[in-house]
């Protein structure tokens, strides 16, 4: 642990303001929270790729994909978990003084880490977005066969079985992936950032 009392905060030329301006647009985070199976990576994707049609710089922080490389050193204890999502609201965070639009999919399944990330933005650069979905439907859809695994015991600390997970209580966006389908969620979320001016 450094000492905060020896670190000193640079400023450089260019500011996030201008690099949103390069962009012609806002930078934001939409932070995709929901269990595992849910939706989050697949909506994402097809945000991500609307955004893109739309000339949207963009970038999607997947929980799996930076448990690849970054995050590699970390499990799914409580004190990981905190420490993978405080590494991905920070990296996050650089994203939005890059000007652009990170798209953040975590389970994220503790209120109070959620919360620590929105701490860190500006009140409207955080877009935490709900992926509800029925631990039964998760479960039912078991992608990569993970449900399984854990209910027989072979993953510990799986989130829904044997690890919990604590719903938003006040979340900009929620998504039914329960009902809707992928573009309508996509088509959701398209319309909350056209509807609240991040795209121009
Ligand atoms: S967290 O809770 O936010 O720190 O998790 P995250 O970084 O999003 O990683 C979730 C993905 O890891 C796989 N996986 C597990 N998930 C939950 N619990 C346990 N024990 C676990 N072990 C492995 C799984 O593929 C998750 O991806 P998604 O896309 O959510 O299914």
């Amino acid at each position: 642990m450094n000492n905060p009392k020896n670190i000193f905060q640079h400023h450089f030329i260019v500011t996030k303001k201008a690099r949103q301006t390069l962009h012609k647009h806002k930078s934001c985070i939409l932070w995709f929270t929901g269990l595992s199976g849910s939706g989050k990576s697949t909506i994402a994707n097809a945000v991500e790729s609307k955004l893109h049609d739309l000339n949207i710089s963009t970038y999607i922080l997947d929980g799996d994909n930076l448990r690849k490389g970054l995050n590699q050193d970390l499990g799914f204890s409580v004190e990981d978990r905190k420490e993978n999502i405080r590494r991905a609201g920070e990296i996050a965070k650089l994203f939005v003084d890059c000007g652009i639009i990170v798209l953040a999919t975590f389970i994220s399944p503790y209120r109070s880490d959620r919360e620590t990330v929105r701490s860190k933005v500006d009140k409207d650069e955080l877009i935490e977005i709900y992926v509800d979905c029925t631990l039964e439907n998760c479960e039912a859809r078991d992608p990569k066969g993970l449900y399984k695994k854990a209910r027989k015991g072979e993953i510990k600390d799986f989130t829904g079985v044997s690890s919990p997970y604590e719903t938003p209580v006040n979340p900009e966006i929620v998504l039914d992936s329960n009902q809707c389908s992928v573009e309508e969620c996509a088509r959701q979320v398209i319309d909350f950032l056209k509807n609240n001016d991040y795209l121009s």
